[in-house]
């Protein structure tokens, strides 16, 4: 089981957003494999459920912006999405490049690296979306190499409810009144806010409690350098090798 919060030696650790998308298209197994290969500790991906109940990798709702086809995930079946072309949007030397089904990045991920899984629900809400995910890990037997995070909170309180020993992190673009209160009532490991959000006393409180504090989106060194001094866990980014350089600098 990786750990999530940092010893104070220890490196911040980077996150892969959606993979490396600043250089590769997100949420695809070459972005995923990019990543790695500049350093990322760890890879945030996000799932949809589609017609037959399949988790799949996907950022929207809608397949338009990142494929060439049409439509809601929620309305087409695995064999239907099979078929888009994820890449092509990005550059043409990524074309042919699929939609991910979660199992197959589980299956290329296990003893790899750790992955953050994040649910999307809402505006479509996808019925059962908890258990599919479950059982994707219980099958490819990695509920101990993932972290769970979902700006649907009800979501996270049901997969803990449907496996306890799996580890969950709100996602969140706010500041919360009491964040540690929450974080016990929901039996949270960590806490994902936006970067703009995160204040050293918020960070301190946190790792009082053992709850970690990963924070999203910094592409920028300045942002890094200042997210890494006030003493984050991971940063979240789409430029692995920025925050990898930047670590190695220190
Ligand atoms: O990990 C945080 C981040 O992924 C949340 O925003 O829209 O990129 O999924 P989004
Ligand atoms: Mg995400």
């Amino acid at each position: 089981m990786f750990k999530l919060v940092k010893e104070k030696k220890e490196k911040v650790r980077i996150l892969g957003h959606r993979g490396a998308m600043g250089h590769a298209p997100e949420n695809t197994l070459a972005s995923f494999m990019m990543a790695l290969e500049m350093g990322a500790d760890i890879i945030e991906l996000d799932v949809h459920l589609t017609r037959d109940n399949v988790p799949v990798v996907i950022h929207d709702e809608d397949v338009k912006r990142t494929t060439d086809g049409e439509g809601q995930v929620k309305d087409m079946n695995l064999s239907r999405i099979k078929k888009l072309d994820a890449g092509s949007w990005f550059s043409r030397e990524f074309a042919g490049e699929r939609i991910p089904t979660l199992s197959e990045v589980l299956a290329w991920a296990k003893g790899n690296v750790p992955i953050n899984i994040e649910i999307k629900n809402g505006p479509n809400f996808y019925k059962g979306i908890e258990e599919r995910v479950v059982e994707e890990l219980a099958g490819h037997g990695m509920t101990g190499e993932v972290i769970i995070s979902s700006f649907d909170h009800v979501c996270l309180k049901t997969i803990k409810e449907i496996e306890p020993a799996l580890r969950t992190a709100i996602l969140y673009s706010c500041r919360l009144c009491d964040p540690v209160y929450y974080a016990k009532y929901l039996n949270l490991s960590a806490f994902h806010p936006r970067w703009s959000y995160v204040t050293k006393k918020f960070i301190d409180d946190a790792h009082a409690a053992e709850l970690a504090v990963n924070t999203w989106v910094a592409n920028t060194p300045d942002l890094m350098k200042r997210l890494i001094d006030m003493g984050v866990d991971m940063i979240g980014t789409n430029y692995p090798d920025r925050l990898k350089k930047l670590l190695s600098s220190r």
